[in-house]
């Protein structure tokens, strides 16, 4: 089935269902506006599964009352025609109405305390909306597969967790972020900067890099050398800088010793930025 150019769009929960019933299901859950990262985990789907379902779908429970639910970019035409050609076969778009029939569903996931760290501490509710609607699209489309980018290294690494404390069936596939040429990791926000915030923003992967680089030394040494490459960056306005232990998103000890997870997030003019990368502390 994944020789098919043309995606055929299904609005419906019924629809999907019927279409992928007894298929084995690679799932791309997504909020389209598609680019480069998101089209890696499609063909990341593509080599896992015979059947790639991509979810377009903003979904309203993972924005708070400030954020940019309304102006979220929003483009199905130009997101099936970067997925054409691709090997997919079906993207689920569907309305706030179908997915959510009675508004706020009564019943929804929690995050935990790892959910209030971090991305959670600044968007409060953000986390259980996301594996809220995570755990609906895993029901709908009960795929054998579903991909995440390590973009959004805590998301994954809370869709990770809820699929093992759940014990759903569907195994989660981290996918690497896609940078462009300079650093910057690509993200639908991205198109929010203005050229000056353009040419600032990759500052952030440089950090990362930093941290990586001086992270032999421990942590205190990981962190001002990446402290050293924001200040001098005034467009840039850091949310938080902080490097966690990947198995269980904690911030390190001090004392820590072993693979670690520098993670950054800072408002760069209207865009709210993330990102992150491994580092091995010493
Ligand atoms: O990463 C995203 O685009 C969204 O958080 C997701 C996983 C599609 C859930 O809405």
């Amino acid at each position: 089935m994944s020789t098919v150019t043309q995606p055929a769009v299904v609005t419906t929960i019924a629809d999907l269902r019927a279409r992928l019933e007894g298929r084995t299901v690679a799932l791309t859950p997504t909020m389209g506006a598609l680019h480069a990262g998101h089209l890696a985990l499609v063909d990341e789907a593509v080599r896992r599964a015979e059947t790639v379902v991509v979810s377009i779908f903003v979904n309203p429970l993972q924005f708070g009352p400030e954020e940019d639910l309304d102006r979220y970019p929003r483009d199905l035409a130009g997101d099936l025609a970067a997925l054409e050609g691709r090997g997919v076969d079906c993207v689920f778009a569907p309305s706030a109405a179908e997915m959510y029939p009675d508004g706020r569903p009564q019943v929804t996931v929690r995050a935990g305390s790892v959910g209030e760290t971090l991305e959670g501490r600044s968007r409060p509710g953000h986390f259980d909306g996301m594996l809220t609607v995570v755990a609906k699209l895993l029901g709908i489309a009960r795929p054998a597969f579903a991909m995440f980018g390590q973009k959004d290294a805590q998301q994954l690494h809370l869709v990770q967790r809820m699929v093992a404390d759940l014990d759903v069936a569907t195994t989660i596939v981290p996918v690497e972020t896609v940078r462009e040429a300079d650093g910057l990791a690509l993200s639908s926000r991205n198109r929010y900067l203005s050229p000056e915030e353009r040419a600032a923003a990759p500052a952030l992967h440089r950090a990362l890099e930093a941290a990586a680089s001086a992270g032999d030394r421990g942590i205190d040494a990981a962190l001002a050398a990446a402290q050293s490459v924001l200040m001098g960056e005034e467009l840039i306005e850091v949310d938080y800088l902080k490097v966690v232990e990947p198995r269980t998103f904690l911030p390190v000890p001090d004392d820590y010793r072993g693979p670690a997870r520098a993670l950054i997030a800072a408002q760069v003019g209207p865009a709210r930025l993330i990102d992150n990368d491994a580092l091995y502390l010493n």
